[in-house]
């Protein structure tokens, strides 16, 4: 299955959003709106990714009680949201609930497991003394189990997530940078083909399209890499 590109629509005002979206054209079908532009802009950006006739990702890592989040889930998919996202930690029961929401509304709901920024001594300050890496597998582990339909994580990941939950549990994963582009503050980084033979289902672009001096070219290239990849496969 050929691995889809979400760009990250990291920017600040509606304005920025309209003219990286319209510059990019077709070659772009999924956009990831995040705590920045949607805090700032609201349902209007989803709406007009929608009328512009992209899939959007809704990343707002939504953690609450069951009942809250249901509800989220459910307002996320009625102003058209595809994929929305929910925090592993948030437990069994809310996962759940998040799960029953996504299937009653024909969303999917994929889960974050533990945030990049954590590292094992921020962990046990909140109480938890495994290894990252345990916590992650884990909570995918719990994720699937709840129904949910995948996680977002890092391309180093990938194979582990794979090997647990099998090859259709989605894998969306960012700290993707093509070869020769800056890697800013991400650290542990793949090109989209590796990604792409290592079995992501979706990554996430943003700084190397949307810094880019032509954003649909370096678009294209990333799409053109994905697909020599699964034509490898
Ligand atoms: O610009 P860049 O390609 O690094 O953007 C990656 C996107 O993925 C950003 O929106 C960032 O917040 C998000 N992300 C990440 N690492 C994670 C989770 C999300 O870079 N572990």
């Amino acid at each position: 299955m050929k691995t889809a590109l979400i760009t990250a629509l990291d920017v600040a005002s509606m304005t920025q959003a309209w003219e990286i979206v319209d510059r990019i054209g077709p070659e772009v079908n999924w956009y990831k709106v995040g705590k920045q532009l949607f805090t700032l802009a609201g349902p209007q950006i989803v709406n007009g990714l929608k009328e512009r006739g992209k899939k959007v990702f809704l990343d707002l890592k939504f953690h609450d009680i069951p009942n809250t989040v249901a509800a989220a889930v459910r307002s996320a998919a009625d102003i058209g949201a595809d994929i929305i996202n929910v925090h592993a930690s948030g437990g069994p029961t809310m996962l759940k609930a998040a799960a029953e929401a996504a299937r009653e509304r024909g969303a999917t709901v994929i889960a974050v497991t533990v945030l990049t920024s954590l590292d094992a001594t921020e962990l046990a300050a909140i109480g938890i003394n495994v290894s990252p890496a345990e916590q992650v597998l884990r909570l995918v582990k719990l994720t699937q189990a709840a129904g949910l339909a995948g996680v977002v994580c890092s391309a180093q990941e990938i194979s582990l997530v794979k090997g647990h939950c099998g090859p259709d549990f989605l894998t969306v994963v960012p700290g993707i940078r093509p070869a020769g582009a800056a890697h800013g503050d991400q650290k542990r980084v793949m090109t989209p083909g590796e990604a792409a033979q290592a079995g992501a289902s979706h990554i996430v672009v943003g700084r190397p399209i949307l810094a880019a001096a032509d954003p649909a070219a370096a678009a294209r290239a990333i799409n053109l890499e994905l697909a020599a990849a699964a034509g490898r496969q």
